[in-house]
């Protein structure tokens, strides 16, 4: 396939950081959007995706400079949101392994947090080149905001206490990455390799300051060291983030395409809750430019799309699709059982990973990676569990769980998360004494766990 300068492929771009720096309202700043105002809990416990092209970041880099437009040679920028929480380190680990740069994120009033820690040892395994988001400036005592500028200039402006808190800030920041072993330096400040020194870009969600300095500095740094890794590339790389039922399309999966082309009228090959599921593309939808792709909305048509993009594809025989498989494409040399027992591979990895114990409760959730999430959450609190499942919460699932009642009186609890339980299931769970909690929180299902167990030790 072709491989040119004049053909890269749109960068990945991950967001990471500690839970509420500010991730998604940076991102709702950016593309003038409200969807952190619409999380439970306001929190993110799923993976985003969201394209900015070219043009808008021209835009929005161009207070920057009085010199004229930014040149950009990226077709634009693919940006994956990612959920902070503790809960969540598979989903950060499945966002950074999307990406090609990454923005962590601190909140510059709190410094180094543990996911914070956590994103960077992420980042430096897969030797990812990053720069930091410094967010929430404007709570500096005394701000003066000057919004959507670039920073400088709002600095410039402060009372000169503001200023030396500013200061005070930074170097304590700068300070806990080498405590980290990493040189870091105010971007503007750093005259070395910004992939050597990590660059600062201090910045506001709320006022939007700093933003063009961020957007400039990110699309500097894919252009000057990455154009290699961006030709443009045949081989197919696709991961499903969702699956989801839209009202007029059916079932549905939302996809992060991070390299290839996908085409109508392909065929594809995932992971389903009965083995692999082999279908036909009938549409590939994507989200208006700036629009996030989790958050429904008037999807654009495509015949064909080249990566990287969000994708939202309508495929019959979707009911059944896990999240956080990978999807592939049946090639023309391709056979068909062999791509079937490769996507399969990743599940029996999970299952693997579950140390199912005789005695325990069972967690049920809607997405391979939030049950990966809560797996890992009750392994941490020596929760036991008996067995899984993904998907809807049926009859036949109440009826495995019930076999705890002999066994584990305190264990015959199904731990739901994000799903729905059918009123078939919900009314034997009743009639035979399995407690069922659900929530669309994570860290609720375990509190709800932990006041059951302490209300049947008594
Ligand atoms: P998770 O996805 O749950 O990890 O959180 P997040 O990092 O996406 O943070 P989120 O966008 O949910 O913001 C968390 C809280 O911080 C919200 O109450 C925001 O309004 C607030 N916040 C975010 N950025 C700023 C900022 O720049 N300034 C101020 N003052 N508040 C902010
Ligand atoms: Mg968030
Ligand atoms: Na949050």
């Amino acid at each position: 396939a072709a491989r040119s300068e004049d053909d890269l492929r749109s960068p990945i771009c991950c967001i990471l950081g500690h839970v509420d720096v500010g991730k998604t309202l940076l991102l709702d700043k950016i593309r003038q959007t409200n969807v952190q105002a619409g999380e439970a809990g306001g929190i993110t416990q799923q993976i985003g995706a969201t394209y900015f092209p070219a043009e808008a970041i021209v835009k929005k880099t161009a207070s920057l400079s009085d010199k004229g437009k930014m040149n950009i040679k990226v077709p634009g920028l693919l940006i994956i949101d990612t959920p902070g929480h503790e809960s969540f380190t598979n989903l950060r680990s499945r966002g950074s392994s999307l990406c090609d740069i990454a923005i962590l994120v601190v909140d510059i009033m709190h410094g180094l947090e543990p996911q914070t820690l956590e994103s960077l040892r992420l980042l430096r395994d897969r030797k990812a080149s990053f720069i930091v988001a410094l967010n929430k400036v404007d709570r500096m005592y005394g701000w003066l905001p000057r919004p959507n500028g670039p920073f400088r200039a709002s600095l410039k402006v402060q009372p000169q206490a503001t200023q030396d808190e500013f200061a005070m800030r930074v170097a304590r920041t700068i300070t806990e990455f080498a405590e980290q072993g990493l040189n870091a330096e105010l971007y503007y400040n750093n005259k070395k390799d910004v992939r050597k020194v990590v660059s600062l870009v201090p910045v506001s969600a709320v006022t939007g300051e700093g933003i063009p300095d961020l957007l400039g500095l990110l699309v500097g740094l894919t252009q000057k060291h990455m154009t290699n890794s961006l030709m443009y590339l045949s081989e197919l790389a696709c991961t499903v983030l969702e699956v989801k039922a839209i009202e007029g399309l059916g079932m549905t999966i939302d996809v992060v395409l991070s390299n290839g082309v996908l085409h109508e009228g392909d065929r594809i090959v995932l992971c389903g809750l009965d083995g692999a599921i082999v279908t036909t593309v009938r549409a590939l939808l994507t989200p208006q430019p700036m629009r996030e792709l989790r958050i429904k909305s008037a999807y654009v048509h495509h015949k064909s799309i080249k990566a990287a993009m969000g994708i939202k594809i309508c495929a019959p025989d979707l009911e059944k699709a896990i999240a956080g498989s990978r999807l592939l494409v049946v090639g023309p040399d391709d056979d068909e059982e062999s791509l079937m027992e490769e996507v399969m591979s990743d599940i029996a990895t999970l299952h693997k990973m579950v140390k199912k114990s005789p005695r325990g409760v069972w967690v049920q959730a809607s997405t391979l990676g939030s049950l990966e999430a809560l797996l890992e959450f009750l392994s941490v609190s020596k929760v036991p569990v008996f067995d899984i499942s993904i998907g809807p919460v049926h009859k036949k699932d109440v009826t495995r769980a019930s076999t705890m009642l002999e066994k584990a009186p305190d264990m015959a609890v199904m731990l739901c998360f994000d799903v729905k339980v059918e009123k078939e299931a919900q009314d034997l769970a009743d009639e035979v004494g399995v407690k069922i909690f659900k929530a669309d929180i994570i860290y609720h299902l375990f509190d709800a766990y932990q006041a059951h167990a302490a209300s049947i030790v008594e």
